[in-house]
């Protein structure tokens, strides 16, 4: 099925919760608030470091900082940065009460139509999986009950709030349908290993299959799975999938321990995966993508950029996350080093890779207006790519 899509609004599908026009408003106010910020506010920590935190620090310490680490210090009592981030905190707590409003209103609506929606692909849940701690003892980028919380039977709420969130999050920079991390990884794989052409294609971490569907399209005869470990994503995904028109196998596991048999898969993919779990989950998710893999298959994690490939000042700025957004691993996963993972994990560290693409959004962007914006996702419009073949 050919969808039209309009670049500036999120594209609209079978099970996406309607807004009121007052519902509307306020999602939108805190999208351009969003803007505001990112654009306008945020700018200016710059100045508040060049002006006061790094005199006053390189007076303390006879040298300026360094790194990003010694920067946060620096700048830990800069009144400017304390008003911005508690301004950007804010902002992402208000998104997300703007959308489960909505959802919190046509819950059951939501419930049924997922219900309903079961012809095309197929969802297996299992009741028993255990969620990571990782996922259980924080809510994740300030997400109420995370993604895996059920509020009701058969619940489809948190699906719903994320895929409405992400598109306020994003300020509409990842597409009509959240597509962009999948798109990006896709043209980075088309560019680079052209014949390249997966027959079973896994994607961890697939949430509500925001990148999941892309690989649909991109590889129309694969066979294409999605796991994750939130039911009420799953289903929303599943029901969304089908309302698009694409066929995908959606189950509720863990990726550090699924189970697909040995080489079930010649690509592996997630998006934003990573920085969400734990030091040892994310070897274990390595681990099980060596076992998982054909051989000459492929696993591509893609996040944001690491710290040492940032000025200190930009690091600084990219780790905020860490300490204000809920995201207790985001640092962490900024440090990894592709091919030490890849040795520790079974895969040949000469075949691991580590890459940047564009943003595929902001590329056709760029195509479609003649000019390119350097998005503030990705470090600066791309996508950080890692990982290894078998
Ligand atoms: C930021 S979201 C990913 C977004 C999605 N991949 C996309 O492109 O829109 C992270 C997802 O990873 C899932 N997740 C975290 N740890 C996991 C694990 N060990 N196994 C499977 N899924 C996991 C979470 O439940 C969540 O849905």
């Amino acid at each position: 099925m050919e969808i039209e899509l309009d670049r500036n609004v999120q594209q609209r599908h079978g099970i996406l919760p309607e807004t009121t026009s007052d519902e509307f408003s306020r999602q939108e106010f805190v999208k351009s608030l969003k803007f505001h910020l990112a654009a306008k506010v945020s700018p200016g920590n710059k100045g508040a470091f060049e002006a006061r935190a790094r005199p006053a620090y390189a007076r303390a310490h006879g040298r300026d900082p360094a790194t990003y680490a010694e920067i946060r210090k620096a700048m830990a009592n800069e009144p400017y940065f304390a008003f911005w981030s508690s301004l950007q905190r804010n902002s992402q707590e208000m998104m997300w009460k703007s959308v489960q409003i909505p959802v919190e209103r046509q819950l059951p609506a939501l419930v049924a139509t997922a219900k309903a929606m079961t012809e095309q692909g197929t969802l297996r849940l299992d009741p028993q999986l255990e969620i990571p701690r990782y996922h259980r003892s924080v809510d994740i980028h300030c997400m109420p009950g995370g993604y895996h919380t059920e509020f009701t039977a058969d619940d489809v709420a948190n699906g719903a709030v994320y895929d409405s969130a992400v598109y306020i999050y994003a300020m509409g920079r990842m597409g009509p349908l959240n597509s962009d991390i999948g798109d990006t990884t896709i043209a980075w794989l088309q560019e680079n290993v052209p014949a390249f052409r997966p027959r079973r294609i896994l994607d961890m971490g697939c949430t509500v299959g925001h990148s999941t569907l892309s690989y649909c399209d991109a590889w129309p005869g694969a066979e294409m799975h999605g796991i994750d470990v939130g039911a009420p994503v799953l289903r929303y995904a599943h029901a969304r999938a089908q309302s698009l028109g694409k066929t995908v196998h959606f189950s509720q596991q863990n990726a550090e321990a699924t189970d697909f048999a040995d080489g079930s898969f010649d690509l592996i993919v997630s998006h934003i995966l990573v920085h969400e779990t734990s030091n040892a989950a994310m070897r274990a998710i390595m681990r099980e993508c060596h076992r998982l893999l054909a051989d000459g298959g492929i696993v591509i994690h893609a996040e944001t950029p690491p710290y040492r490939d940032l000025s200190a000042y930009d690091a600084f700025m990219l780790d905020w996350d860490t300490r204000n957004n809920n995201e207790p691993y985001w640092g962490a996963s900024h440090e990894i080093v592709a091919a030490e993972i890849a040795a520790a994990t079974g895969f040949d560290p000469a075949k691991a890779f580590e890459a940047y693409e564009p943003s595929a959004f902001d590329a056709a962007e760029a195509k479609r207006t003649n000019v390119f914006q350097a998005g503030d996702f990705g470090g600066g419009g791309a996508w950080w790519l890692w990982g290894a073949r078998k």
